[in-house]
């Protein structure tokens, strides 16, 4: 059993949710793991369930409906999310412009209170805090932050610079657009719109 906590419940939250709800069965049996997701916040409300929330039922539609509050589980304070139980803090918030208050200092303290952490946040933490954060985590006994759908989810870029090529060398990068935004965005401006145009 992983018990993880999720930071966060707009698009990519509550796609994340609906994923662990629909493929349950496929991680057990493919990959031998079940997911229990035992807390869940927004920007005002952290729904949590030792036991596991009821997604489906309650955490989805209450929050797709507008308020995660009116999902039937316990409400605690965002910052009991470190001491509950939970083995990985996911965070699907937007980061603050320093990355420093929403990012690098939930992944140090989750660190320091023995959890791993994945993240989706965008520049701000990783880029500007990089060092720190990996420090954190290896002084931490080897706590693990994962951060693959910060660039082009769909793509395994960094699994794949980090597990797949080894022992191979980059030694350069081709050009090719990696972001979803970034594609958008030309393609639109390929039919003729601009970039202040609003998509
Ligand atoms: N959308 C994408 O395609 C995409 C792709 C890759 C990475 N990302 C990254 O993933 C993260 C989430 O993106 P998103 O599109 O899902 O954003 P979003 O729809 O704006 O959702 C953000 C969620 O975070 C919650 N939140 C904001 N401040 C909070 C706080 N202080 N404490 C607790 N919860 C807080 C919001 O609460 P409320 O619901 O109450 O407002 C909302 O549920 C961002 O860092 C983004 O850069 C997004």
């Amino acid at each position: 059993m992983m018990d993880i906590s999720v930071l966060g419940a707009g698009n990519v939250g509550l796609n994340l949710l609906r994923i662990l709800k629909e493929k349950r069965d496929v991680f057990r049996s493919r990959y031998r793991v079940d997911i229990n997701v035992v807390s869940v916040s927004d920007s005002r409300t952290t729904v949590f369930e030792p036991n596991g929330l009821d997604l489906g039922g309650e955490v989805i539609e209450a929050k797709a409906s507008g308020n995660l509050s009116r999902a039937e589980a316990k409400t605690i304070s965002f910052d009991e999310i470190f001491d509950i139980d939970n083995e990985v803090i996911v965070d699907l918030m937007p980061a603050t412009q320093d990355g420093v208050r929403g990012g690098r200092d939930i992944y140090m303290k989750a660190f320091r209170k023995g959890r791993h952490v994945v993240t989706a946040n965008k520049a701000p933490p990783l880029a500007l805090h990089w060092a720190q954060i990996m420090e954190e985590a290896a002084s931490r006994g080897g706590k693990m932050i994962r951060y693959e759908a910060t660039v082009a989810g769909g793509v395994p870029l960094f699994s794949f610079r980090d597990y797949c090529i080894t022992p191979s060398e980059v030694i350069s990068f081709r050009g090719g657009i990696v972001s979803l935004t970034v594609n958008l965005v030309m393609r639109m401006m390929a039919r003729g719109g601009t970039a202040s145009r609003k998509l």
